[in-house]
C-alpha cells in the first residue's frame, strides 16, 4: 500500500505546472558570476508578471530600502543576483501550491503564517552570523513545509487525523506521515524541489529540516542554513505564530548558538522581533499571489489559449466555452508575440517537436483534448457534453 501511495504522491507532484521559464533561467544564471546583469534583466523583462512582482516586493517594507527601485536593473543591483533569484523562486512556488482541499482543524493560512515566521527567524539568524545568504534562508524557511500541501491535497481527512494523533501522542507528525503514506512532508518537499529544479542547497534544507543537526565542529556554510531553518521552526512554534500541525519542539534549538555572532541573547531578541517581522513578510506573500499581483494592463488583457483542434465544430464549441470562462483566444502561430499572455495550448492533433520544445521553454502546457474525450466517453460522438468539458477545462486551467 505504501508503494501505491508514494506513486500517487509523485504523480501528483509531476502534474503541477513547471516554474515559469524566466524563473528557471534566473535560477540558473544567478549562480554564474560571469553573467551580465543586463542579460538577467532582459530575461525578467520578458515576463511581465515577474517584472511587476520583483519591483513591488523590492519597494515594499519587506526590504526596507530607503530609495525607490524603479527598474529591474536597479533591483538586480540592490538585491543582487541571489536576492532576485530567491524572490522569483519563492513567489512562483507559492503560486503553484494552492490547496485543493481545506482541512477544518488546520487552515492553510495558519501553515503559511507558520512558514513566514520560520522564514523571518531564519533570515534574521543568518543575517547575524554573516555566514550565509539571509534571503536564501528566508525562502528555504518559507518553503520548508510545502510537502504538507501535497499530502493535504492527496489524503485530506486522513492527514488531518494525524494532526490529532500528533497533538495527543509522543509521535511526531512527520513520523506518522511516513508510516501512513510511505513519505513524510520533508521528503515530499524534496520531490517538489526536484520537480521544479530548485537548487541543491535549498532542496537539502527542505529535505533535512527534521533530521537532527550535525555536531558543531563539522559545520559548514550550508549547515548554518539548515540550522537556521530548524531553529526558526522551533521559534515559530514557541512564539505560536501560525500553526504547522506539529506541536513539538526539539531540544536542539541551541545547536545554532556557537559563536559570538549568534548568542543565546541574540536568539531571544530574534524571537521577540518575530511578530513584527512576520507582518512585514505578509506583504511579501500577498505580492506572491497571482491574483493580487496582476497589473492593470494584465487585468484588461485576459489570459490567452491557443487551440489546435482538427474538427471545426468542436474547435468552435471549445472556443466559445473558453471565452465565456473569461479567457481570450489566440492563433497559435501568432502566440509568440511579446504581448500575448499565452497560458495553455489545447490540442487533439500532433504538434511539431520544435513547437513543443519552445512551449516547454516558455512554461506553457499543452492540454490533450483526447484525454478529456476518453474520460467523458465523448470519443467518436457528434456532441460535446458542456458541463463535463467546462469542469475539465476548469481543473486543467486552475492555475492560470
Ligand atoms: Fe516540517
Ligand atoms: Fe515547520
Amino acid at each position: 500500500m505504501a508503494a501505491e501511495r508514494i506513486d500517487q504522491i509523485i504523480e501528483n507532484v509531476r502534474s503541477l505546472p513547471p516554474l515559469p521559464a524566466a524563473v528557471e533561467k534566473v535560477i540558473r544564471m544567478a549562480d554564474n558570476p560571469e553573467v551580465d546583469p543586463n542579460e538577467m534583466a532582459i530575461i525578467i523583462h520578458n515576463d511581465s508578471s515577474l517584472t511587476a512582482r520583483i519591483l513591488r516586493v523590492a519597494n515594499s517594507s519587506f526590504f526596507g530600502l530607503s530609495r525607490t527601485v524603479g527598474t529591474v536593473s536597479q533591483a538586480i543591483m540592490i538585491l543582487g543576483f541571489q536576492g532576485v533569484k530567491n524572490l522569483a523562486l519563492g513567489m512562483s512556488v507559492l503560486d503553484r501550491l494552492q490547496p485543493r482541499q481545506r482541512t477544518s482543524s488546520l487552515p492553510i493560512e495558519d501553515i503559511w503564517r507558520h512558514s513566514m515566521a520560520v522564514a523571518s527567524a531564519a533570515r534574521m539568524m543568518t543575517a547575524r552570523t554573516g555566514l550565509s545568504e539571509p534571503e536564501e534562508a528566508f525562502v528555504a524557511g518559507l518553503l520548508h513545509d510545502m510537502g504538507k500541501l501535497v499530502l493535504m491535497n492527496n489524503f485530506g481527512e486522513e492527514w488531518e487525523l494525524l494532526l490529532e494523533i500528533d497533538r495527543a501522542q509522543e509521535k511526531r507528525l512527520y513520523q506518522l506521515e511516513k508510516e501512513a503514506f510511505g513519505m513524510d512532508h520533508a521528503e515530499v518537499g524534496f520531490v517538489l524541489c526536484e520537480h521544479w529544479n530548485i537548487p541543491a542547497k535549498m532542496s537539502r534544507i527542505i529535505a533535512e529540516h527534521h533530521l537532527p543537526p550535525k555536531r558543531k565542529q563539522t559545520v559548514g556554510e550550508e549547515d548554518v542554513l539548515c540550522y537556521a531553518v530548524q531553529a526558526g521552526n522551533s521559534m515559530a512554534k514557541i512564539a505560536q505564530i501560525g500553526s504547522s500541525g506539529d506541536s513539538h519542539v526539539e531540544g536542539t534549538l541551541l545547536e545554532i548558538v556557537d559563536s559570538e555572532k549568534l548568542t543565546k541573547e541574540g536568539l531571544r531578541q530574534i524571537l521577540l522581533a518575530l511578530p513584527e517581522e512576520v507582518s512585514k513578510t505578509e506583504a511579501f506573500l500577498k505580492m506572491g499571489s497571482a491574483k493580487e499581483t496582476l497589473t492593470q494592463e494584465e487585468k484588461t488583457k485576459p489570459p490567452a489559449i491557443a487551440l489546435i483542434v482538427e474538427d471545426d465544430g468542436e474547435r468552435e464549441i471549445l472556443a466559445m466555452s473558453l471565452l465565456s470562462m473569461g479567457y481570450s483566444l489566440v492563433n497559435f502561430q501568432r502566440s509568440h508575440d511579446g504581448d500575448t499572455r499565452l497560458v495553455a495550448v489545447i490540442a487533439d492533433k500532433s504538434i511539431s517537436p520544435s513547437s513543443i520544445e519552445e512551449l516547454e521553454q516558455r512554461g506553457v502546457p499543452v492540454l490533450d483534448l483526447l484525454e478529456w474525450k476518453k474520460e467523458s466517453h465523448t470519443e467518436g460522438k457528434a456532441s460535446m457534453h458542456i458541463p463535463s468539458l467546462r469542469s475539465w477545462l476548469k481543473s486543467k486551467l486552475a492555475h492560470y
